[in-house]
């Protein structure tokens, strides 16, 4: 298991997303897309990540999600929250902070995605000079570990902004009346939910949201994980729009290689979704 030093941190300087967070936006093209296949390293991490994922899909995918453990210490966590940022970007967040209220984030991990919405609402109240809103974050998560995580290493710079985590399944429907939240968000989540349970798992996230979500997901077939390349048509048949949709690459390269040199993913194609609640249909 790789170790965050300092080279890598210089590497995510390099990103230059505290410059511009959609950055990948910028990058793609589709003839970026074909030219990672040329990439050995590309290949090789492909294979490799294949072969980890291809045990998760011939595993029982629910516990092994509830029953992983996954230490993190606070260093590899803040790095992988500025790395992923890459392919997880504030797309419709200046609604959410905008608005205020109350947001849900679904199967949060660590909670690092809930951090960064802290960060970018803080800042963008501080900008704009907002000081009469309120946001309160509510992440829950299958697995307890991560809740746990997710406890020890999330923290809010304002009083204003609150969260808490919580153990959920959401495969399952929640305690929360309907429309008890503002916003959503799902990062990497709906794209491991089995077939079995998508349309249910999607139906709840609309259940419990008045206005807003935005969804991180990957949009390429890869072992242990379901592309939906039909996510927006599903969301607007429960009454969501898509305002906002971008397609990126997960990893930032160029034709001699990987400017990630820690390698931790093959570069795979996600979307990006901000959505609304349809006024048409209330
Ligand atoms: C790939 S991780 C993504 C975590 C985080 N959103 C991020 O972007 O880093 C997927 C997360 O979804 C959680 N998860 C999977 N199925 C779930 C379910 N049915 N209900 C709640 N959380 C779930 C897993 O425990 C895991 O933490």
């Amino acid at each position: 298991m790789w170790e965050v030093n300092k080279k890598d941190l210089e590497i995510l300087k390099e990103l230059r997303l505290d410059e511009n967070p959609f950055r990948a936006v910028k990058e793609y093209s589709p003839l970026m897309s074909e030219i990672r296949w040329e990439l050995p390293e590309q290949q090789e991490l492909y294979k490799s990540y294949t072969k980890k994922r291809e045990v998760i899909e011939n595993k029982d995918v629910d516990n092994y999600y509830k029953e992983k453990v996954m230490p993190i210490d606070k260093k590899k966590w803040e790095y992988l929250m500025a790395r992923k940022a890459w392919y997880v970007m504030p797309l419709g967040w200046n609604n959410i902070a905008l608005n205020g209220g109350k947001v849900v984030d679904i199967g949060t991990g660590d909670g690092d995605v809930v951090q960064r919405l802290i960060y970018f609402v803080n800042t963008f109240w501080q900008k704009n000079n907002i000081s009469n809103k309120n946001l309160h974050i509510i992440g829950l998560d299958l697995n307890s570990l991560r809740i746990k995580n997710a406890n020890r290493l999330v923290s809010s710079p304002n009083k204003n902004i609150t969260f808490e985590f919580k153990e959920a399944d959401l495969n399952k429907k929640q305690k929360y009346d309907n429309y008890y939240f503002d916003f959503a968000l799902s990062t990497s989540v709906i794209e491991i939910i089995s077939p079995e349970y998508y349309q249910d798992f999607i139906k709840e996230i609309t259940r419990l949201v008045s206005k807003g979500i935005y969804i991180a997901d990957i949009f390429e077939k890869f072992p242990g994980g379901y592309p939906r390349d039909k996510l927006s048509k599903d969301f607007l048949d429960l009454g969501f729009k898509t305002l906002k949709r971008e397609v990126v690459l997960s990893e930032p390269f160029d034709k001699n290689g990987f400017k990630n040199k820690i390698k931790i993913w093959p570069s795979i194609l996600i979307q990006n979704l901000w959505l609304e609640k349809n006024k048409k249909r209330n």
